[in-house]
C-alpha cells in the first residue's frame, strides 16, 4: 500500500450487505466511496453512519447495469478520492445486484440481458475501468450467491450469472496477481435484506423453509456477511486469493 488513508469502493453500499461492509470497514478506519442506484437517502444515511464511526465517505450514483456510464463514474470517483485525501483506492467490492425469479419456461431475452449487465458485465467492466485508480497490493471481493452452487426454483438466470462471477474471480486473481491484488468471491446464503422484495426477511414461510435447510437453523442477516467482506479486505487474509467463501450458515450441505 502506498497511501496511509485506505479507501474502499463498494457498489450497492446504500443498503443490505454493502452497507454493513462499509460500516465494518469504517470501524477499522477505512473510508469508503459507496454507490447507490436510486436510494440517495439511504446512501446519505450510510455516509453519516460511517462518519460517526470515525472514518469518512462519499456517496456516488452508479447503475452497474449501464457500462456506458463507467467512464464518468471513474471521473467522479477520482474527485471523491481527492475529497477523502487520497489519489487512489485500495479495495473494491463488486456487490450491487438485483434479483430475477425467471424459470427456464418464462425467462426472457430482456431479463437475460439485464441480469448479464448487472451481475457479470458490470463487475467486469467496472473493475477494468477502475483498475488504473487502484493501488497495487489492493484487494477485490466479488459477491456471488449460494445459488451459484445449489439449483433453486425460479433462479435459472440469476444463479448462473453468479456462477459466472465466481469463474471471473479466478481469472481476475490470475491477471492481477502481478500487481499484488488478491481477488476473492463471497457467496452469501439467504440473507434478510430488501433484496428480491425482502422475501427472505418478510415472508415467514420462505424464511422458515430456508432456515430449515440451514445447519445453523436460521437465515442470515447483513451483519453475518459484512464482517466477512471486511475481513477478506484486511491484511490478516492477505494470503487468501482466488477463493470462494460461502457465508450461509451451512445451507443445503
Ligand atoms: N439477500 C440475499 O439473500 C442475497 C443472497 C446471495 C447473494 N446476494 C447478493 O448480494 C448482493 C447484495 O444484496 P443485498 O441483499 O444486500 O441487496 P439489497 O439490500 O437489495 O441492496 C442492493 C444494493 O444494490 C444497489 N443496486 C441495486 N441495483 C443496482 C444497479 N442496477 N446498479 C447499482 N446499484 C444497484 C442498491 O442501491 P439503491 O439503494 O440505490 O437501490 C443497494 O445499495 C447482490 O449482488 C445480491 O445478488 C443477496
Amino acid at each position: 500500500m502506498t497511501n496511509e488513508t485506505r479507501i474502499a469502493i463498494i457498489t450497492g453500499g446504500s443498503r443490505g450487505m454493502g452497507r454493513d461492509a462499509a460500516l465494518r470497514l469504517a470501524r477499522r478506519g477505512i473510508s469508503s466511496i459507496i454507490t447507490y442506484n436510486e436510494r440517495r437517502d439511504a446512501a446519505d444515511n450510510v455516509v453519516s453512519a460511517i462518519r460517526e464511526a470515525g472514518a469518512d465517505a462519499v456517496a456516488l450514483q452508479l447503475d452497474v447495469g449501464k457500462a456506458a456510464g463507467f467512464g464518468d463514474f471513474a471521473a467522479h470517483a477520482r474527485e471523491a478520492l481527492t475529497t477523502l485525501g487520497a489519489e487512489r483506492f485500495d479495495y473494491l467490492v463488486n456487490n450491487a445486484g438485483t434479483s430475477s425469479t425467471a424459470t427456464l419456461a418464462d425467462g426472457t431475452k430482456a431479463e437475460l440481458d439485464a441480469q448479464f449487465a448487472v451481475h457479470f458485465k458490470g463487475p467486469y467492466l467496472l473493475t477494468q475501468t477502475l483498475l488504473p485508480l487502484m493501488n497495487d497490493g489492493g484487494r477485490i471481493v466479488n459477491i456471488s450467491s449460494g445459488l451459484a452452487r445449489v439449483a433453486f426454483p425460479g433462479r435459472t438466470v440469476y444463479g448462473p450469472m453468479k456462477a459466472a462471477v465466481e469463474a471471473l474471480t479466478r481469472y481476475m486473481a490470475l491477471e492481477l496477481g502481478p500487481r499484488g491484488i488478491a481477488v476473492n468471491v463471497v457467496a452469501p446464503g439467504a440473507i434478510a435484506t430488501d433484496f428480491s422484495g425482502g422475501v427472505v426477511r418478510d415472508n415467514p414461510d420462505v424464511n422458515k423453509a430456508l432456515a430449515s435447510q440451514t445447519a445453523l437453523g436460521r437465515v442470515g442477516g447483513p451483519e453475518d456477511v459484512g464482517p466477512v467482506i471486511a475481513g477478506l479486505l484486511s491484511d490478516d487474509f492477505g494470503w487468501v486469493n482466488a477463493q470462494r467463501i460461502e457465508v450461509a450458515g451451512g445451507v443445503q450441505i
